[in-house]
């Protein structure tokens, strides 16, 4: 057990929060936890009130991008227990990102001793509603102050958590990226760092001024196979098998994406991680055999996919609502971390009481 030191706020902004209306992002709870690495270890790990940092505008993060982060749910089980999903491969892909991005790894009993007493801290700001849950956003950057292009010998890792409903409250339009790409062969699309996400940015807004939520991301070779949606990973249900773009370096390893495909395999339905293009999925939408597109993610859960749009052709899906697999396995995932339905993965870990205050 890590010995955290807990400094409590001296005033609660709970009784402000608005659990009817929690937009993805935007509140924040209490307390954040904070551990600083230098001399080669992680050291005075401590929850403190939530607030504001002294960044040096020197700060190698800001300059060269070493920042990475992950993102993880806490929910309430019906019987009000505190729950995580899947803690564990979130330090396993944290680390994976860090060894990347040449940033120090993290123990595994530091991030879950830091994930369990805060969670246990801020168990009250865990909203009840089905689907919702507290969002979890642990991040590491590094802190060195000097401007030369080089690994950084210090980094903050951090813990914020906030109270969230679904990240796509509707179903969304996808658009297939021709000009730009989010990741090359032997590149960092794998890892989950700061930099993957401001590459998005402008072709998201150029998608967005098209009427589209989010883009398809292609290969950066032949602008032909399907990556991911940047925000999630997609699946393609066709009439006899699901499809998912397989997890060869440019996409990131999704956590729901591999809980998906084992709930997939377990019903005994036909799942295979391939490169897939988009000519076909084109002609399996012209055929009548592409049945839904979800896409699959931390933040996303599962999330409908309406329609897709490729070389100015819109290609229509049925109705959201006829979406056997997709709205299947989002009311399976929230039933598991409700505790409704029994976990034969062993996904969902109670939250343990480790906080001494
Ligand atoms: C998550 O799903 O937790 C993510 O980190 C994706 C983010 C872009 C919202």
């Amino acid at each position: 057990m890590n010995n955290i030191k807990i400094t409590k706020t001296s005033q609660s902004r709970l009784s402000s929060v608005d659990f009817e209306n929690i937009p993805f992002g935007q509140t924040f709870s209490d307390h954040m936890f904070v551990v600083d690495y230098k001399d080669g270890k992680w050291q005075d790990p401590e929850i403190m009130p939530f607030g504001d940092l002294l960044i040096s505008p020197v700060n190698l993060a800001l300059h060269y991008g070493q920042s990475i982060f992950e993102g993880m749910k806490a929910s309430l089980k019906n019987d009000g227990t505190p729950a995580l999903f899947r803690p564990e491969q979130h330090v396993i892909r944290i680390n994976a990102s860090a060894r990347r991005m040449m940033m120090p790894e993290m123990p595994e009993s530091l991030f879950l001793d830091a994930v369990n007493t805060l969670v246990d801290l801020e168990k009250e700001w865990i909203p009840k509603a089905k689907g919702s849950a507290l969002y979890m956003r642990p991040i590491m950057f590094a802190t060195d102050a000097v401007l030369g292009v080089k690994v950084s010998n210090t980094y903050k890792f951090i813990i914020i958590v906030g109270p969230v409903g679904p990240y796509y409250p509707k179903p969304v339009k996808l658009i297939a990226e021709t000009k730009y790409i989010r990741a090359a062969n032997g590149g960092v699309g794998e890892a989950k760092t700061a930099g993957n996400y401001a590459a998005s940015l402008l072709p998201a807004q150029l998608a967005k001024e098209k009427g589209y939520d989010q883009v398809i991301w292609l290969d950066s070779k032949e602008f032909k196979y399907i990556q991911e949606a940047g925000t999630m990973n997609l699946f393609f249900v066709f009439k006899d098998k699901v499809v998912t773009p397989d997890t060869s370096g440019t996409i990131l390893k999704g956590i729901t994406r591999m809980s998906l495909i084992d709930l997939l395999k377990k019903d005994g339905v036909t799942v295979e991680e391939r490169p897939l293009s988009i000519d076909e999925v084109v002609e399996a939408h012209n055929k009548g055999n592409l049945l839904e597109i979800f896409g699959s993610g931390t933040a996303a859960v599962v999330a409908n996919v309406s329609e897709f749009c490729y070389k100015d052709k819109i290609y229509k899906l049925s109705d959201s609502s006829t979406h056997e697999t997709a709205n299947g396995l989002r009311e399976r995932i929230n039933a598991l971390r409700a505790g409704e339905i029994e976990d034969t993965f062993g996904w969902v870990v109670d939250v343990k009481s480790i906080a001494k205050v």
